[in-house]
C-alpha cells in the first residue's frame, strides 16, 4: 500500500514509500482493527515535521509515515473485538500509552510526565497518511454516519475540547463560575472550531487573527455562527477589552507566543487563559510588563494552563459537538474543509498549501484517500 512519510529532522522530504498492508494479527488479543482511510487531514504539525523541525521515526525504520488527522471505515476486525464491526466509521486517537509515567499506566497518556511520547504519524509511530492501518479497538472512536463527512475534523477539535475540559476542571475551584465572554487568538483551523465549541457553549465570542477581515472567509465564518472578528492589526487584544469588555475564558491558537502576555492582560478576574499553541521555535519577547501582570493575577485569583493532545473522552466531547453544530449550524463545518486533494499521491500539493495558507485562503487541507 501507499503511505506519505518524511525522514525526520530533514527538511522537505516528505515522499511515497510502498508498504505492506497491515493485518489484524499486529495487534495482540485479537483486538486488532483494520481500517481503510478514507480522509486525512494535514495541518501545521504535519508542514513543521516536514520542515524538519521535529518528527522521530519508529524503531527500527529510517522514516515515519506522516499523518494524525483521520477518519476511515472498518475492514476487517479481530475476534476479540467487541464494539466496532465491518463497515463502521472510525476515528483513531493520536497517542499511545507506551511511556513509563503514571498517567501512562492509568491511559491519560495525554498527561504523561515523560519527556518522550508516542504519537502516530508524530512521534515514534507511523500515522494515518496511508491506504489502510490496523489499531487496537480501544484506540478507535465510532463515528455516526450522518457526520462523516466532516467527521476528518474530529482529531483538531479533540484538542479544544480537551482545553475546555480542563478550563472547566480548574474552574470547580470556584462554587459558582458562570462565563459569559471568550476571546480566540488565531482563527485558522483550530481557532474557528475553538469559536465553534463555544458558541455551542452559548459564550459571546471574540475571535482575533491577522488578517483583515473583508474577504476572509475564516472572518465571515465568525459572524455567521455569531462571534466577532477583529484584526489584531486594527484592534489589539488588549485594547478590545475597552469594546468587548475583560474575557473570562481566552483560548490561545495563533503559534505566536507573544500574544499570550497580552492575552494575560486581557482575562477577568476569576478568569482562565488555555494556551494549545505548540512553539517550536526560539522567540522571546521583551517589554513584558512582569509585575502588573503578576500582581492582576494574584490579586484576580486568574489562571493560565497548557494543554496538549487528547484522550477517548475528548474525541467523544468532539462527536457530540459535531452532531450539535450540524443541528445548529448546518453545513458550517464543511465550508472550512476548503482544500480536498484526491489521492495520496498529491502530497506536493498539500504542502504547498500548507506553506501558503494565506494565497490559496485554505482553513483546511484534507487527502480523500478513499471515498466514503
Ligand atoms: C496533535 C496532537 C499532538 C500535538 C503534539 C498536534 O498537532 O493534534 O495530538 O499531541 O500535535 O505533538
Amino acid at each position: 500500500m501507499k503511505a506519505i512519510a518524511v525522514k525526520p529532522k530533514t527538511k522537505n522530504s516528505a515522499h511515497l514509500v510502498e508498504m505492506n498492508k497491515p493485518k489484524v494479527s499486529d495487534v495482540k488479543g485479537g483486538k486488532g482493527v483494520l481500517v481503510e482511510v478514507l480522509r486525512v487531514g494535514a495541518c501545521g504539525t504535519d508542514r513543521e515535521i516536514n520542515a524538519g523541525e521535529y518528527g522521530v521515526a519508529p524503531e527500527g525504520f529510517d522514516f515515519l509515515v506522516l499523518g494524525h488527522e483521520n477518519f476511515g471505515r472498518v475492514v476487517e476486525i479481530g475476534e476479540n473485538v467487541k464494539d466496532l464491526a465491518k463497515g463502521d466509521f472510525v476515528v483513531a486517537t493520536v497517542r499511545r500509552p507506551f511511556g513509563h509515567s503514571i498517567y501512562d499506566t492509568i491511559g491519560q497518556q495525554d498527561f504523561t510526565t515523560d519527556s518522550e511520547y508516542w504519537e502516530r504519524g508524530i512521534s515514534r509511530l507511523h500515522g494515518y497518511m496511508a491506504e489502510f492501518y490496523v489499531e487496537s479497538e480501544d484506540f478507535l472512536i465510532k463515528i455516526p454516519p450522518k457526520i462523516s463527512e466532516v467527521a476528518v475534523m474530529l482529531e483538531p477539535l479533540s484538542i479544544i475540547e480537551k482545553g475546555l475540559k480542563q478550563a472547566e476542571d480548574i474552574q470547580k475551584r470556584l462554587d459558582i463560575w458562570q462565563p459569559k465572554t471568550a476571546a480566540v487568538l488565531g482563527t485558522g483551523n483550530v481557532g474557528l472550531l475553538t469559536v465553534l465549541a463555544l458558541r455551542l457553549r452559548g459564550f459571546e465570542v471574540h475571535g482575533f487573527g491577522l488578517q483583515e477581515p473583508k474577504g476572509y472567509l475564516n472572518a465571515d465564518l465568525c459572524k455567521e455562527i455569531g462571534a466577532t472578528y477583529d484584526s489584531t492589526k486594527q484592534l489589539s487584544v488588549k485594547d478590545s477589552v475597552e469594546k468587548y469588555g475583560e474575557y473570562d475564558l481566552i483560548f490561545e491558537c495563533t503559534g505566536y507566543s507573544p500574544i499570550i502576555f497580552e492575552a494575560m492582560e486581557s482575562l477577568n478576574e476569576n478568569g482562565i487563559l488555555i494556551l494549545a499553541s505548540v512553539t517550536g521555535g526560539t522567540r522571546k519577547t521583551d517589554g513584558v510588563e512582569s509585575d502588573k501582570i503578576n500582581q492582576e493575577f494574584v490579586l484576580g485569583n486568574r489562571a493560565m494552563v497548557g494543554t496538549v493532545n487528547a484522550n477517548r473522552e475528548h474525541f467523544e466531547m468532539g462527536v457530540n459537538d459535531i452532531a450539535l453544530a450540524e443541528a445548529m449550524y448546518t453545513g458550517w463545518l464543511a465550508k472550512m474543509m476548503t482544500h480536498k486533494i484526491e489521492g495520496l499521491e498529491n502530497f506536493e500539493k498539500a504542502f504547498d498549501i500548507l506553506e501558503n495558507s494565506g494565497k490559496y485562503s485554505a482553513i483546511k487541507t484534507y487527502f480523500e484517500v478513499a471515498k466514503i
